[in-house]
């Protein structure tokens, strides 16, 4: 049976030791490089890689190809962490169990850091692709899904959302807070995870079938993977979290806790799991997958 601790441990390890061979300690300008690994290299589960590396290779593609969009994921995704943490956004001082970017190097820094990771991701997968035909392919699902069809949208109706806008001035007019917080979880946090799937299989050249079944169980797992950071806030600590908790609810955030309550919450995530399981249950890498949504829906960190 799959060790699924010792997987994720080990993928981590390798998807980091790729990523830091991107950022030597002698890169120039220094500050810049330090900021960098920084906030990329120091801690963090690997999730969005992971998933992509399992996809990738269950369904027989070459690292060559798979480990560049796993690290441009990666660099993408501390970005977004990077931003989110601003005293313009949610003002938190810890991340990954360290001070957050720019309380330790300031904010002008912070904003700099996140411009280069996510500049920077798209120069890996261009740069160090092996397969040239793919490139095109994953650098649309990666700037449409960070971008203003997926994470950043995403942010902007999490920010305006906790700044008192209503449903209907953030989407349309007849929206409901219901739908608002359904917007806000697939956009800021489901699309690059479904990006991370979609485009795994899209390293391994899948099938247009396969490809829709893994973006579907992407769809799945990268809402309930919110819906968890949610609950967490509400239930978990800050020593495993690595981050301070209870800081939705203080900054009115709408969350699946605040508006259907806990209980409900995690309902929903165990029946996400259950439907994301069964999607991919046909596909070689099933048991990897399945495992890899356990985790996400029963993480405590
Ligand atoms: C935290 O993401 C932000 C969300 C999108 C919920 P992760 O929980 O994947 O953070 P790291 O990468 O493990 O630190
Ligand atoms: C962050 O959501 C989603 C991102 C795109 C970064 P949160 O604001 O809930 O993430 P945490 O709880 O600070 O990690
Ligand atoms: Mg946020
Ligand atoms: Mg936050
Ligand atoms: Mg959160």
């Amino acid at each position: 049976m799959l060790d699924i601790e010792k997987y994720l441990k080990e993928t981590k390890k390798e998807i980091e030791e790729y990523m830091s061979s991107f950022f030597p300690p002698d890169m120039v300008p220094h500050p810049l490089g330090e900021a960098m690994r920084y906030a990329l290299l120091n801690g963090g589960k690997r999730v969005r890689a992971i998933l992509a590396i399992t996809i990738g290779r269950g369904l027989q593609g070459q690292d060559s190809n798979i480990l560049p969009f796993a690290a441009a994921l990666e660099m993408i995704h501390a970005y977004s962490l990077v931003h989110d943490d601003l005293p313009a956004m949610d003002n938190d001082d810890y991340r990954r169990g360290q001070l957050t970017t720019h309380k330790k190097f300031g904010e002008a820094m912070g904003i700099l850091t996140g411009d280069a990771l996510l500049t920077h991701a798209f120069w890996v997968i261009a740069g160090r692709t092996q397969e040239p035909t793919i490139i095109p392919d994953l650098v649309r699902i990666l700037a449409l899904d960070a971008g203003i069809e997926g994470m950043v949208a995403g942010q902007v109706a999490d920010v305006l959302a906790e700044r008192q806008k209503k449903a209907n001035e953030i989407l349309k007019p007849q929206s409901t807070d219901a739908e608002l917080l359904e917007y806000i979880h697939r956009n800021k946090t489901m699309a690059l995870i479904l990006a991370a799937c979609e485009g795994g299989a899209v390293t391994a050249l899948a099938t247009k079938e396969v490809r829709e079944q893994i973006a579907e169980y992407g769809r799945k797992i990268g809402l309930a993977f919110q819906i968890v950071d949610d609950v967490l806030d509400v239930e978990g600590t800050e020593q495993a979290m690595g981050k301070k908790v209870h800081k939705d609810s203080a900054l009115g955030k709408l969350t699946y806790p605040g508006l259907w309550g806990l209980e409900k919450s995690k309902a929903i995530a165990a029946q996400l799991l259950a439907e994301a399981c069964q999607i991919v249950a046909h596909l070689p890498c099933a048991e990897h997958l399945a495992a890899l949504a356990r985790f996400i829906v029963a993480r405590t960190y």
